[in-house]
């Protein structure tokens, strides 16, 4: 595969899956933006990215998916520093052991794992359309399952009893849910939109007391068995890149193979109702947000 004059935008592209990505796409000659939260990080990473990959095109455009302010501001300079926008990758996310609530009063993970990259979405869609055949991948994950009843849409901010796997599964159910509405959207456009779940993979996840107690302990004891980030980051890499799944859309891959996720990830009817709720919460904050 080469990506030689394609521009790529990773979320999360300092860590893991994100990082690993972004090294095999600026390996195959994209020039790479990463996103981070965190300047230092970001920074370190682009230095990774370049040193491993032998690029120079890596960029680095810091904000925050936890607050919509921020995220129309990361989307505004990347619309300044790319002129074309060939594939998206909204990869990052996290899991939080406790319901914190986001500067826009939001619940974390729902505002991270989905609100965020959703806002981002639209927010240079039609750059992303202008320079089709283009591509979006967002990362699932199988833990979508857990939300066998489908989304809660009476409670996405999780404000009962907090139980972090529930949460997650919510999120990433919404990940797939927001893949397969976007699809119907584009289609026509050139513009495809895939979901994925990258493998039990040995990552940042439960660092930096995001999970404590069980469920961190967990995850460091089972690390061992886990694969490695860039075994998890093919199947990213994979639907950015591969001929084989040009104009391929609205579906769900695991080990670069199409699989149906679950009942509930296939309810179109709530793929719908996500998008309308989104775009209504993301406008409630912050005004004149250019969403279509
Ligand atoms: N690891 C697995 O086994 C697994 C399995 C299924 C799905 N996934 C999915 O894979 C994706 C990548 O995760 P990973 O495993 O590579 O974990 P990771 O190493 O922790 O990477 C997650 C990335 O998301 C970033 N991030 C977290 N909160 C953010 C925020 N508020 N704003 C901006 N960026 C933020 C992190 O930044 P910081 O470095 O600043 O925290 C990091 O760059 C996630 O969507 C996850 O749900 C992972």
């Amino acid at each position: 595969m080469t990506m030689n004059g394609k521009t790529v935008i990773i979320t999360g592209g300092n860590s893991g899956i994100g990082l690993e990505t972004g090294v095999a796409l600026a390996k195959a000659g994209a020039s790479v933006v990463i996103t981070a939260r965190d300047p230092g990080r970001g920074k370190r990473a682009v230095e990774d990215i370049k040193d491993r990959a032998g690029s120079d095109s890596v960029e680095l455009v810091v904000f925050d998916l936890a607050s919509l302010a921020s995220v129309r501001s990361g989307a505004a300079e990347l619309l300044d520093l790319c002129p074309r926008i060939d594939v998206l990758v909204n990869n990052a996310g996290l899991v939080l052991t406790e319901r914190r609530e986001t500067e826009d009063g939001y619940e974390t993970t729902f505002a991270v794992n989905h609100l965020g990259p959703f806002l981002l979405t639209i927010l240079l869609l039609d750059r992303i359309k202008e320079s089709a055949p283009a591509r979006i991948v967002n990362v699932a994950s199988t833990a979508h399952k857990g939300a066998g009843k489908g989304l809660d849409f009476d409670d996405l901010q999780n404000t009962g009893r907090y139980r972090q796997m529930r949460v997650y599964a919510q999120s990433k159910l919404a990940n797939i849910l927001f893949t397969t509405e976007l699809a119907r959207r584009l289609e026509g456009t050139g513009v495809t939109a895939n979901s994925l779940h990258p493998g039990t993979v040995r990552t940042g996840y439960g660092r930096d007391g995001d999970t404590t107690g069980l469920l961190g302990l967990g995850i460091k004891l089972a690390a061992r068995f886990f694969i490695s980030p860039e075994k998890g980051a093919d199947t990213s890499i994979y639907l950015a890149s591969s001929p084989d799944v040009a104009g391929v859309s609205g579906k769900y891959f695991v080990k670069r193979t199409v699989r149906q996720p679950s009942k509930a990830a296939q309810d179109v009817d709530a793929a719908r109702r996500l998008w309308d709720v989104s775009e209504q919460l993301a406008r409630a904050v912050g005004d004149a947000t250019p969403v279509s």
